[in-house]
């Protein structure tokens, strides 16, 4: 009697863990499907001299995701968003943006596709107002001629109305509204954040690129910060690219994350699978 039950005991451990292998199996596949990508980096590598600073890249980025990329200093994340935006072309590799390679065009011509970003190192216009910074961006896609700009036509002047109404709209969802008419580097650090990323979204973005947009920001602002981005991704149906050194931030808001070490991809995973990796402890421990 007993021998049975053992057996059945024993049997059942083993399909437990069978189909515990096979969930995992299927989950990992999920995780690193690269179907329905519309950014894709393909044994992507640039090389400085003798360093390199970002090594064979493969990187698959779905429609709508937030997607984080993460790795300790000097792991090559911003080096990654120069290579997909056009400031570096990779020594080796490719790089598809909606299915079409964009590693040797030049940053404007990546901007007019659809790809903007801010800057780990803020970089607003010195001496335009938080609109104007918002305004210039806004350009970009302007369908005016010289001669409508210059003859002020009626198209001209629509252009312009909905251009402010819409920069307008956005720094209103940043609680920016009211700072429209001051300098926009005379702002406070959290804000001239916040004018960045409004600054991104004015281009309109399909993919949208933050370098470290929660560096200097203090707790609470960080809570907003996630909810923000949440926002954003969801009223203007975008895919978010977040390079973030702030774990809470990064766990908090990013559902696949991808790890660099030394420009090395080293983990690939759900935010749970990437906290308890011990490779990625191994890495940030060195930090
Ligand atoms: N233009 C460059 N010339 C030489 N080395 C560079 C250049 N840009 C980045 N690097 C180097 O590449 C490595 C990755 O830098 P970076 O991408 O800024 O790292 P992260 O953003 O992850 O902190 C660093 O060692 C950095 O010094
Ligand atoms: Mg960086």
């Amino acid at each position: 009697m007993s021998g049975s039950t053992e057996q059945n005991a024993s049997r059942r451990t083993q399909a437990e863990s069978i189909l515990t292998e096979a969930a995992h199996t299927a989950r990992s596949q999920e995780v690193t499907d690269t179907s329905g990508a519309v950014l894709r980096t393909d044994k992507c590598t640039i090389r400085f001299g003798g360093l390199i600073a970002v090594n064979s890249l493969d990187m698959a980025v779905r429609e709508g995701e937030i997607y984080g990329l993460i790795g300790p200093n000097g792991a090559g994340k911003t080096t990654v968003f120069n290579l997909l935006t056009g400031v570096y072309e990779p020594t080796e590799g490719e790089i598809y943006f909606q299915g079409k390679r964009i590693d040797s065009l030049r940053p404007h011509q990546i901007a007019r596709r659809g790809v903007s970003r801010t800057f780990q190192n803020i970089r607003l216009f010195p001496g335009m107002t938080v609109l104007e910074n918002v305004l210039t961006a806004c350009h970009i896609h302007s369908r005016q001629s010289l001669a409508d700009a210059v003859f002020r036509t009626p198209r001209f002047e629509r252009d312009e109305r909905e251009q402010r109404e819409f920069c307008l709209e956005l720094l209103k969802i940043f609680g920016l509204e009211r700072f429209q008419n001051e300098g926009g580097t005379s702002l406070p650090y959290g804000n001239q954040r916040r004018l960045e990323i409004v600054r991104a979204l004015a281009t309109r973005p399909k993919l949208l690129l933050l370098d470290e947009p929660a560096a200097g920001m203090n707790p609470a602002e960080q809570e907003d910060l996630i909810e923000l981005i949440r926002l954003v991704r969801d009223r203007f149906g975008l895919t978010i690219l977040l390079v973030e050194h702030n774990m809470k931030v990064v766990m908090g808001i990013c559902e696949r994350i991808q790890v660099l070490d030394y420009g090395k991809p080293i983990a690939l995973g759900l935010p749970e699978e990437i906290r308890n990796n011990p490779k990625v402890i191994e890495a940030y421990l060195g930090d």
